[in-house]
């Protein structure tokens, strides 16, 4: 029996209220957003959800990895609430505001290395590696996009021609961007890969004189939580410094703290020209970034990126005290303390059940990938499906991940203390020994 203190469910899924929202949705609301939890949300904080039926639940998904800080954090509200009052909009373009310009030094100075550093801010994750390729081409003056196996970098035209799940990202959506090649991508539970594949596969598809920048996850996210090995970063800075080309790390999901480090990439030893952000950086407001070599960001002619909305002062605001959370409290051991505390139940799932092949993650960036076996490693999504299902309508909130869809991944928020963990272990353990016991 689980002892409940912070999970509670009180009526069917959906309850009443929750129902009669969803009908109105079905009716307004075009189709494909597709939603996730059976229940329409009353209020949140931290990493607890509350429905409008009054049940509540553990928040394991944090708004798909943008609420590091925690949601509704008190210092990111007052600093909402407080910029309220002054102005909400002006475009930095038209009439400039202090707290862009605030935001860009504070996220140039989370950036190691003596180099000069600016910072451009954009609404979404895509918009920000659209833009970092942008950056790229007027730099180089080249026209090629080397990505990878497992990406995903977003849904535009360019970025979902970048990712690489192709249902339902891509399906119906072609014809997609020329000029975009995917390399391997190593993934240590299924096809150990060297630096000579990547490099064998480039100079195959592209003459690497024509290639502007090559896009990483330095660690994979959407594709299913894959870490690679210490050598592979460091490999792609010389694949670009042999051949010229810009290195842009996509830390949209990775980024922000997640996992123990302000940057998954400085877990390794490599440093990136651009990294694109996003997500958790404006917890919970629209704002993505682009922050990097000075010459880079540079380097297109006056007025060439930007957009109406981009750096908006309220997700600025947010994201200062973003920033500031993690330069001033112990977020990052968090982080680390997170993914252990994790982790050791995950271990302890793997121990018990042949189900879960395999156990991966730095920091709270933290999953275990679903087989149907062991030895053939056959991918299983849909008791992966179910497995969720079951802890979701139980008081639990875990995405799911991975090309497959065969991974249970965890974007909590940092904030979430040891007893929720525990508890939201514990209904996912229940799920396990309910399904596959
Ligand atoms: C690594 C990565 N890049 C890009 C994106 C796209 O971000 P957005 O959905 O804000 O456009 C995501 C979103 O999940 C992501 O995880």
């Amino acid at each position: 029996m689980i002892s409940r203190r912070f999970s509670r469910i009180q009526t069917e899924l959906p309850g009443p209220k929750s129902a009669a929202i969803f009908s109105a949705k079905e009716r307004y609301v075009a189709s494909p957003l597709t939603t996730y939890a059976p229940f329409i949300v009353k209020k949140s904080k931290g990493a607890i959800v509350e429905d409008v039926d009054g049940n509540t639940f553990l928040d394991f998904s944090g708004g798909w990895g943008c609420l590091n800080v925690g949601q509704c954090n008190t210092r990111v509200v007052a600093a909402l609430k407080d910029q309220i009052d002054q102005y909400l909009h002006t475009d930095f373009t038209a009439v400039p505001y202090q707290p862009m310009i605030e935001l860009s030094q504070l996220l140039c100075e989370r950036v190691p290395g003596s180099w000069a550093k600016k910072a451009a801010f954009f609404n979404s994750g895509a918009e920000a590696v659209e833009n970092a390729v942008k950056l790229a081409r007027t730099y180089t003056k080249r026209k090629a996009v080397l990505v990878f196996e497992n990406a995903f970098h977003g849904r535009t035209l360019l970025t979902m021609t970048m990712t690489h799940k192709a249902k339902p990202y891509k399906y119906g959506f072609g014809p997609f961007v020329s000029d975009v090649y995917r390399l391997p991508y190593p993934n240590l539970y299924r096809s150990a890969i060297e630096e000579t594949d990547i490099e064998r596969a480039l100079l195959a598809m592209v003459d690497p004189s024509e290639v502007a920048v090559m896009v990483v996850e330095p660690i994979i996210g959407e594709g299913g939580f894959l870490v690679p090995p210490q050598w592979f970063l460091p490999a792609m800075r010389r694949l670009a410094d042999r051949y010229g080309f810009v290195l842009a790390f996509d830390e949209i999901q990775s980024g922000i703290g997640r996992t123990g480090k302000f940057f998954a990439y400085e877990h390794f030893d490599v440093s990136p020209d651009l990294i694109c952000v996003a997500k958790s950086l404006g917890s919970g407001l629209p704002l993505s970034g682009v922050v990097g070599k000075a010459e880079i960001m540079d380097s297109p002619v006056d007025g060439g990126i930007g957009g109406t909305y981009v750096g908006n002062p309220l997700a600025c605001r947010a994201a200062i005290e973003v920033i500031k959370l993690f330069n001033e409290t112990d977020l990052l051991e968090r982080a680390t303390h997170v993914g252990e505390r994790i982790k050791q139940r995950f271990n302890l799932l793997k121990q018990r059940y042949d189900i879960v092949g395999d156990v991966r993650g730095l920091g709270a960036m933290m999953a275990m990938e679903l087989v149907k076996n062991r030895e053939t490693k056959d991918p299983a999504p849909e008791e992966t499906t179910k497995i969720t299902k079951e802890a979701l309508y139980s008081g639990a909130i875990f995405p799911t991940a991975g090309l497959c869809g065969n991974v249970i991944r965890v974007l909590t928020s940092l904030v979430i203390t040891d007893e929720q963990i525990d508890e939201g272990m514990d209904i996912l353990a229940e799920a396990f020994e309910k399904l596959v016991g």
